[in-house]
């Protein structure tokens, strides 16, 4: 298999770095909601950043089988000092769209480098981040909507039954 061209390899070493970004910051918006008592939104952040940490090494790991030693980048520290549990809402939501863009821009230089594998290994994102917002999204709506602490708690109690298979993940 040929070698990426250094272009492909830029883009998708800058990708790694954004799903390793995201991990972080799942991390961050975990630990904040067990200390504020949301126990399914903590569990259900620390699952994500379990997730975001795979998909850096999913990208890596095409790099490494294609005779690269990739690249890691350093990662920004993650805001860990919300004020309210619908800024972790928003900030999965923020995340998620970035990620998108990321990997659709990724996917634009494969497309120009007529680089077929990682085509492949990026269609595989691009169909993720469409299950991504979905969750993101419903997560961000739901956490607005629970406007006393009875609906919130319940919301967090049922938190991944809510989301449905959306935030199942993968
Ligand atoms: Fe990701
Ligand atoms: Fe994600």
């Amino acid at each position: 298999m040929p070698v990426p061209s250094t272009k492909v390899i830029a883009a998708l070493e800058k990708q790694a770095d954004h799903e390793l970004l995201a991990s972080q910051n799942y991390l961050a918006m975990s630990y904040w909601c067990e200390v504020h008592h949301h126990t399914g939104f903590a569990g259900f952040f620390k699952k994500q950043a379990g997730e975001e940490l795979a998909h850096a090494n999913k990208i890596l790991k095409h790099l490494a089988d294609r005779d690269v030693v990739p690249k890691i980048g350093a990662v920004a520290a993650p805001a860990g000092n919300f004020k309210a549990l619908i800024e972790t809402a928003q900030a999965a939501f923020d995340f998620e769209r970035a990620n998108t863009a990321g990997i659709h821009a990724a996917y634009e230089v494969a497309v120009a480098e007529k680089d077929y594998p990682a085509q492949v290994l990026l269609h595989w994102f691009i169909s993720e981040q469409v299950e991504e917002e979905a969750w993101s999204d419903k997560l961000l709506v739901k956490t607005r909507e629970a406007g006393c602490a009875g609906a919130l708690m319940n919301l967090d109690r049922h938190l991944e039954k809510i989301l449905g298979g959306d935030a199942a993940g993968s």
